[in-house]
């Protein structure tokens, strides 16, 4: 009995026994352990055919609240699945055709084995990134409850930007990058934490890519219970990080202890639902008509 109630108790509360990549607990078992949302039909990530994507005028620039504020990155965790970085509260983001004010709660990172294998989550148009970040964020008006945000079908919203490989033989670049991952090595255990001390940014962090061209979607959390919860907004342009800096994270964060392996391989594969996509109209094929646009 006791062996049969800790089944039950294993996969319906908030689950702990999954993997990304090893036999019975990879995320193609996610489907089987996890059912009620991991086998949905909204699940993420996705492969984003960016001929396929709708234009949408709809799709507004975004207001980013305190990414400036090098005081709003509180503290830096070793999850035992990623590295994770929560916020002080007053990070924000709205616009973008997202209905209201979200509140940004943290981010966190998918990498693989390395600066040369797939770490991202999404893809498109089949390409791959050696790393992908995600800001999770939450409606405002749930107060920062996320029971309440999971339970909604826009409670979340996801701002994802690829990671790629800056170019040339750039080492400990760009200075925020370096700054981040200098936090590694004191979180090298599962649970460890430090507290960010530096001037550092979000801005800073995501310098670069143009945060004005994305693609959007309805999709899930990519992580069991894989609740269909999330607007995801996955930025075009990649962040580009020095390879040496990219390495770090698959040679120095552990699952467990010392004893124990690297974390690697931290992204789950891509889901075949077929998702519309939306994206900004395309202002270069239309020349002097769509200016007026602004
Ligand atoms: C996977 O297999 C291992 C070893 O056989 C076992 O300890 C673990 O509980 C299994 N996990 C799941 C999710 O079934
Ligand atoms: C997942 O959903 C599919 C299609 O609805 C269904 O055929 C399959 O049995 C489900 N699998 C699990 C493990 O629930
Ligand atoms: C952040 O940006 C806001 C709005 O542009 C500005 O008012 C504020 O002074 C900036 N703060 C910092 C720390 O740069
Ligand atoms: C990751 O790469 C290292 C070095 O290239 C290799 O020794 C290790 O087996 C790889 N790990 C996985 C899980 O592929
Ligand atoms: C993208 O969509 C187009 C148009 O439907 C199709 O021809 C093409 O094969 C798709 N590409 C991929 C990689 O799925
Ligand atoms: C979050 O919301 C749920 C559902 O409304 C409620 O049961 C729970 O008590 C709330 N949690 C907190 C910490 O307020
Ligand atoms: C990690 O755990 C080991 C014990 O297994 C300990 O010796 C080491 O100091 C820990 N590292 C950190 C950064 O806490
Ligand atoms: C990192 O670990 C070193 C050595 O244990 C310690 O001196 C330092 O204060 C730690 N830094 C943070 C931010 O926790
Ligand atoms: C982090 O900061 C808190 C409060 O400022 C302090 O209590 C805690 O010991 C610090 N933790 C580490 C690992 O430095
Ligand atoms: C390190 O992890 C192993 C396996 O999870 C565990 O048996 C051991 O007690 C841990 N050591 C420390 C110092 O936490
Ligand atoms: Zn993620």
């Amino acid at each position: 009995i006791n062996s049969i109630i800790a089944q039950v108790t294993k996969y319906t509360f908030p689950p702990s026994e999954w993997c990304y990549h090893d036999g019975n607990c990879s995320y193609e078992k996610w489907p089987e352990l996890f059912p009620k949302y991991c086998n949905g039909t909204r699940q993420s990530p996705i492969n984003i055919n960016s001929s396929k994507a709708q234009s949408s005028s709809e799709l507004t620039a975004f207001t980013f609240t305190n990414f400036n504020s090098t005081t709003a990155l509180k503290k830096i965790e070793n999850t035992g699945k990623t590295v994770k970085v929560t916020f002080n509260s007053g990070v924000q983001v709205s616009g973008g055709n997202l209905p209201e004010t979200y509140d940004a709660l943290q981010f966190h990172l998918h990498w693989g084995n390395g600066s040369t294998t797939r770490g991202s989550e999404h893809t498109v148009d089949g390409t791959f990134y050696p790393m992908e970040l995600h800001i999770v964020t939450l409606k405002s008006s749930f107060n920062g409850n996320t029971t309440q945000g999971v339970a909604d079908s826009q409670g979340l919203a996801a701002l994802g930007f690829f990671i790629d490989i800056m170019d040339g033989d750039a080492t400990d670049s760009p200075d925020s990058w370096r700054t981040l991952t200098s936090y590694l090595t004191n979180i090298t255990n599962t649970s460890d934490y430090a507290n960010i001390t530096s001037a550092l940014s979000l801005d800073d962090l995501l310098s670069g890519p143009n945060r004005e061209k994305y693609f959007r979607y309805l999709g899930s959390l990519t992580t069991p219970a894989c609740n269909e919860a999330v607007i995801w907004t996955v930025f075009k342009e990649p962040i580009k990080v020095s390879k040496n800096l990219i390495d770090l994270f698959s040679t120095t964060v552990r699952i467990g202890n010392t004893s124990s392996s690297f974390i690697t391989n931290a992204f789950r594969g891509i889901q075949s639902n077929d998702l519309e996509v939306t994206t900004q109209a395309d202002r270069s094929s239309c020349s002097t008509m769509c200016s007026t646009k602004g």
